[in-house]
């Protein structure tokens, strides 16, 4: 019997214990770790995988989660004689995750994946749920299937060689989390001085919220958008930057912090959040991201991204709000209009 059904979770200490058992006692034709060049230099070294196997590498960066990548992972694997019994380990952030998901699900018409998450971005959200995917024609995850990893490996001892800004970044999720989910922790989050400090409980805490969630709603029909708060704005400020300045591409964690605060202003002109909680959200997310510079004339853009939002529905633009600190609401129909005036007052905080 498979001791680690689809999708298993397995973090802790002895994680890398677990994978390693993982692999000694699977019977994969082929082993693949899919890495870019900064997992290859400080997470694969403590991997220790106990059987042969192929490392590939990719480029890393947001701009690298496209189509061309996959080619070349594809014409690699293939060129391997890999066959549909090869399991491909996604060592990396929500980009490798979310391609190397994608590659795994579509070769061969679907080979096993296991997602290794290394950024805290990842931990908490990207390495869970199933959704895969790469970035096509300027936009944001226009191409992916969902599909789960057979497991997700969680070893928090990879935060420690990540860039401070990559971990901010994935703070953003683990803010989100608790604003759709859990007022105890956003309140708990709001007295937080350092950062880092607590982190491994807020991550085991923070996966455990997305997975309940994507548990009971995996095809995102219905409570699994509570999970795009913050994301339809932030995903459009997040085409915006990579767009147009691709060297500077801003991170998403930064662009889904300015979508959160951009989204409660929208929850507040809808009555459905105070002016107190408004502010209090507005407090803690600033504290940590600094405002974006975008400008009044990126307004129309902005609008132009999320009318492509993948998350729209017969022309309406879904968002999901906040219905008080800690609650939700889904699915409702922004105007333009709403969307252009929560920017401008973000643009005047
Ligand atoms: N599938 C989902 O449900 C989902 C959810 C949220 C976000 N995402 C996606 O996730 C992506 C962002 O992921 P991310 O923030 O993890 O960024 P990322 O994958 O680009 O990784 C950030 C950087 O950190 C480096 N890195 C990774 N682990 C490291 C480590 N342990 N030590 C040192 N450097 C390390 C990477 O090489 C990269 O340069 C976006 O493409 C977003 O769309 C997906």
């Amino acid at each position: 019997m498979n001791p680690f059904p689809k999708t298993a979770i397995l973090s802790g200490a002895n994680c890398l214990t677990d994978l390693r058992r993982f692999i000694s006692e699977s019977s994969y034709s082929s082993i693949v770790v899919l890495v870019d060049e900064n997992t290859q230099e400080f997470c694969y070294p403590l991997l220790k995988l106990p059987r042969y196997h192929h490392l590939l590498k990719v480029n890393s960066g947001e701009e690298n989660k496209n189509l061309a990548n996959c080619l070349e992972v594809w014409k690699n694997l293939s060129e391997l004689e890999c066959d549909r019994k090869t399991l491909l380990i996604n060592l990396g952030g929500g980009v490798l995750c979310d391609m190397g998901g994608f590659i795994a699900s579509t070769y061969l018409r679907g080979i096993d994946f296991l997602n290794i998450p290394t950024t805290l971005l990842a931990m908490c959200d990207a390495g869970i749920g199933g959704k895969t995917g790469v970035n096509f024609n300027g936009l944001k995850n226009q191409i992916g299937v969902f599909n789960d990893p057979i497991s997700i490996f969680i070893n928090v001892d990879f935060l420690e060689t990540l860039p401070e800004k990559q971990f901010l970044s994935g703070y953003a999720e683990i803010i989100k989390h608790a604003l759709i989910a859990d007022k105890v922790m956003f309140k708990s989050i709001s007295k937080q001085d350092d950062i880092k400090k607590g982190i491994i409980k807020q991550v085991l805490h923070s996966h455990k919220i997305k997975l309940k969630i994507v548990a009971s709603d995996a095809f995102e029909k219905g409570v699994r958008k509570s999970l795009n708060f913050g994301h339809s704005i932030g995903h459009a400020l997040e085409s915006l930057f990579l767009v147009n300045d691709p060297q500077n591409a801003i991170f998403h964690g930064e662009a889904v912090a300015a979508g959160m605060i951009t989204e409660a202003i929208i929850s507040f002109n809808r009555q459905l959040l105070s002016a107190g909680e408004l502010e209090m959200i507005i407090n803690v997310i600033s504290n940590w991201f600094p405002k974006l510079k975008i400008s009044p004339v990126d307004i129309s853009d902005i609008i132009d991204y999320i009318s492509n939002d993948k998350k729209n529905e017969y022309n309406r633009k879904l968002f999901t709000l906040l219905d008080g600190i800690g609650h939700y609401s889904i699915n409702n129909d922004v105007t333009d209009d709403e969307i252009s005036q929560s920017l401008e007052h973000y643009l005047s905080l």
